[in-house]
């Protein structure tokens, strides 16, 4: 049974929602479930586990996203993901990115639903979290019509109830990662529809949702939306999802912004650097007054050799000298 609420999502971005991005982002949002970057499930199997899947225990609801394609090893790395306290497990079907390709998996997975299948099927016999789907609407010179539908019904058949999908295709060549998150168009209309078809499963949509009211607009049609770039480029739009999207209380930012900062004090109390922490705070308050000398301030300090909590309580007086005026 899947008690975790999809109606209003982070994204997983590489080197982006990283532990204190979304430290950041639940201060201002208790209710929006929070995204990893990608894991490779090689990585998780081998590499430094306690550095790539550690988390804050304030993130929760948290979901691991892992990339992969051997059933097994996708098996393996979700069980040591579920032990390390994880929500969720999320599949990678969606990243274009070559790297990604040549190990056989992301976004070149829209061509394999079978494949992804057996993926899900496994890590479902392995964990008691759910386990999720993250896709395109298909790749190259697929139909998406048929290439959406498939990926969902071989994974819904392999017990998936959850589908995250990225509403445009992905061109495997020619196209940089980054172009094919702005290129070719969204499809909107097509995830729609799937919904109506498949009135049981939750299916949440993704790709240029910019504002709130867009987001309004989306969960009329889905059952849940999930913002990328926008939640980290201006990242004080979370502090309204509770009150909007979950009747929730309005979150008081102030209290949200000094929640953060203790919680940086904390890092830096146990040995962390400045820079890491600040990084997901240079949006915060976009387009208000003295958001520049705030961002300024905390580009040109934070990365200083021993910068520490000064740096971040000089930054934030900027703008609240400015709210005061
Ligand atoms: C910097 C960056 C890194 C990303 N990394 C991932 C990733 O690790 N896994 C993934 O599924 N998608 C990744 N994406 C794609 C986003 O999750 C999302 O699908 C895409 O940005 C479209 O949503 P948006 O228009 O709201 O940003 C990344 C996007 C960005 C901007």
């Amino acid at each position: 049974m899947n008690s975790l609420s999809h109606r209003f999502c982070v994204a997983p971005m590489m080197d982006w929602t990283d532990s204190p991005c979304r430290v950041l982002h639940r201060c201002l949002t208790r209710q929006a479930l929070l995204y990893t970057e990608m894991v490779t499930a090689e990585a998780v199997v081998h590499g430094d586990r306690a550095r790539l899947l550690g988390f804050d225990g304030r993130e929760h609801p948290v979901a691991l996203q892992l990339g992969g394609s051997d059933p097994a090893r996708m098996a393996q790395a979700s069980r040591i993901a579920a032990d390390f306290g994880y929500d969720e497990i999320n599949l990678n079907v969606g990243c274009p990115s070559d790297r990604v390709q040549s190990g056989r998996f992301g976004a070149c997975l829209m061509r394999e639903p079978m494949l992804v299948a057996e993926c899900v099927a496994a890590m479902r016999t392995a964990v008691s979290i759910p386990v999720t789907v993250k896709c395109r609407i298909g790749v190259d010179d697929q139909d998406p019509e048929q290439s959406l539908r498939a990926l969902i019904d071989a994974c819904a058949a392999a017990g998936v109830s959850v589908f995250a999908v990225h509403a445009r295709k992905a061109w495997l060549e020619g196209l940089s990662p980054k172009e094919n998150r702005d290129v070719p168009p969204l499809d909107y209309e097509l995830v729609y529809r799937v919904k109506r078809e498949r009135p049981h499963l939750t299916i949440l949509v993704n790709g240029g949702i910019e504002t709130l009211e867009q987001a309004a607009d989306h969960l009329r049609h889905v059952d849940g939306v999930m913002l990328g770039r926008a939640a980290y480029h201006n990242p004080m739009l979370l502090a309204q999802v509770d009150a909007r999207f979950f009747g929730g209380a309005p979150v008081d930012v102030d209290a949200a912004v000094e929640a953060y900062a203790e919680y940086v004090a904390q890092r830096l109390a146990q040995g962390s650097r400045l820079h890491p922490l600040i990084k997901p705070l240079l949006g915060l308050y976009h387009g208000q007054p003295g958001a520049r000398l705030f961002r300024r301030h905390l580009s040109e300090q934070a990365p200083r050799e021993g910068a520490g909590i000064a740096v971040l309580r000089e930054a934030l007086s900027f703008v609240k000298q400015r709210e005061a005026a």
